[in-house]
């Protein structure tokens, strides 16, 4: 990575603090509220940074210009949680001509890897492959019906999480109704959950949910359609935020597969590092666990979020 000029640079901050553009993906998630959280912590000025935050609204473009104005801002270093994999290369070669490290945290880009410094995020596929190894252990050979609610089309989430579920489920007789996104929202989830219930009935015995906000959406609609969530049909998600939780402890939930949004003082660590000039690792994973009905309620009274 190249540094700039040692921690001094524009946007009118202090002259002593890193200024540090974070370019999030919006706030479509109690994940995303938990994750924006940890980085306006670690990004704070009692850290030693000043930091320039915007979101998205999940709106590629909107987050490809809110990079690029950091650029134009001359901040330190900029941190992008980059919502769809695809459309970087440009923007990122300016900030790299421009001198200006970038550090991706959370989910990843198909662009090459030395158009940024490093990333720091989860294994999203490991995450939908322990989803449908869940559904795997207990539902094969049952000729059961499921449908899936995918995240946002194209980010990396989306896509790996897909990839991870399929590859568990191959070679067995669950069968696979529908898959539709909802874009990561509660909304989301309980407008494509009330058109997957109209069009096929009673026939579907299990939803893999991408995330829990859509979990939580699809049980709105589960529930007026006179079905009872966790028994008549079974619901496995990703993230294991607090509602989440709380509906698995709940019995409305069967299986939830966590998803890490703590990543702040690893991202904070990283900046000060590229800044300083310091080489670091161009990849780290933080591990994820997974929660039964049972393990979520011993787990929730000390979830940090
Ligand atoms: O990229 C991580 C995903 O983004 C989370 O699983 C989801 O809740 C968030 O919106």
């Amino acid at each position: 990575g190249c540094a700039s000029d040692g921690g001094s640079g524009g946007g009118g901050g202090g002259d002593d603090l890193i200024t540090v553009g974070f370019a999030q993906t919006g706030s479509e998630s109690g994940w995303r509220s938990a994750n924006t959280e940890s980085l306006k912590t670690a990004l704070s000025e009692e850290n030693g940074f000043k930091l320039v935050f915007n979101a998205a609204d999940n709106k590629q473009e909107a987050q490809i210009a809110a990079v690029r104005s950091f650029i134009n801002q001359g901040v330190d270093a900029i941190v992008i949680a980059p919502i769809t994999v695809d459309g970087w290369d440009d923007v990122l070669t300016e900030a790299k001509d421009a001198g200006i490290p970038v550090i991706l945290e959370d989910r990843t880009v198909s662009a090459s890897d030395d158009l940024y410094a490093s990333w720091v995020g989860l294994d999203f596929e490991k995450e939908g492959e322990t989803a449908g190894t869940w559904v795997k252990d207990n539902f094969d050979g049952q000729a059961q019906n499921l449908v899936v609610l995918e995240g946002t089309t194209g980010s990396s989430a989306a896509l790996d999480r897909a990839t991870g579920f399929d590859k568990a489920i191959e070679g067995t007789d669950i069968n696979v109704l529908d898959s539709q996104t909802g874009d990561f929202t509660r909304d989301g989830g309980k407008k494509v959950m009330e058109g997957f219930l109209q069009k096929y009935g009673n026939q579907i015995n299990i939803l893999f949910a991408h995330n829990d906000d859509m979990g939580l959406g699809a049980l709105d609609a589960i529930t007026a359609a006179g079905l009872v969530p966790g028994q008549d049909i079974k619901i496995v998600t990703i993230d294991a935020v607090h509602d989440g939780m709380q509906a698995l402890a709940d019995g409305k939930f069967n299986y939830i597969v966590e998803c890490n949004p703590l990543l702040g003082e690893k991202v904070a660590d990283l900046v000060k590092k590229v800044v300083a000039g310091d080489s670091v690792e161009k990849r780290e994973i933080v591990p994820d666990q997974s929660f039964d009905q049972d393990q979520a309620k011993e787990a929730l009274p000390t979830r940090p979020y």
